[in-house]
């Protein structure tokens, strides 16, 4: 082989490992993003309001209570839920902020209730209310229509099961648990 035909033979071998990094970086890209969330397509109750007219209330404020349901969830379950928030947050006492603040404690707190973290707009503006089992609810049922413009990119918990054993598990994680309604 000459040297000439060397060194196309070895910048054909560059190019190749090349566009296979870049290509598998790409491929990382475009799959991170599916492991955060669930798909887009599991928003709860978009098509619950044909004719609320005006500005769309909140598809959130329909839901079923959750009391009835909290008493018969399951922390356990709720911990094997908590996996799909995991990638975003800790729930443990002195757990670090990730994408979104450590959840320790958060039942009957304010809304943006860690010190420091760097809450969107609409959370700190709702700052003087409180996280009672129903606006868990409704969160997590739907963030983006509870919250307009929150910075939880998360399609929400479409079963209303899933969403009490996830309440239940966060209670579990609190100094003191309210009592359940
Ligand atoms: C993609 C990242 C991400 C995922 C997944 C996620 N969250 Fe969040 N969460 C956030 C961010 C960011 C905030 C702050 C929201 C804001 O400031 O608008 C937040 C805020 C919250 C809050 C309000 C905290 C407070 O102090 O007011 C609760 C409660 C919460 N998340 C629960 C959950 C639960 C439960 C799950 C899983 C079912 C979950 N989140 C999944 C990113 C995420």
């Amino acid at each position: 082989m000459s040297t000439f035909e060397f060194n196309k033979f070895a910048a054909a071998i560059l190019l190749a490992g090349i566009i296979a990094m870049v290509s598998s970086f790409i491929a990382e890209e475009l799959i991170k993003p599916t492991k955060l969330a669930q798909p887009a397509y599991v928003i709860a109750g978009v098509e619950a309001h044909p004719a609320a007219g005006g500005a769309a209330a909140p598809p959130a404020a329909e839901l079923e209570p959750i009391g009835p349901l909290l008493a018969k969830a399951n922390a356990a379950e709720g911990a094997n839920v908590a996996k799909q928030c995991a990638a975003c947050h800790t729930f443990d006492k002195g757990g670090p902020n990730r994408v979104g603040p450590n959840l320790f404690g958060v039942i009957g707190s304010v809304h943006g209730h860690v010190e420091g973290f760097a809450f969107s707009k609409v959370m700190e503006g709702m700052h003087d209310k409180k996280w009672d089992y129903e606006a868990l609810n409704k969160f997590l049922a739907n963030p983006k229509a509870y919250a307009p413009g929150t910075k939880m990119t998360f399609a929400g918990l479409r079963k209303a099961e899933q969403r009490a054993d996830v309440i239940v598990f966060l209670r579990s994680k609190m100094d003191s648990p309210p009592p359940l309604p």
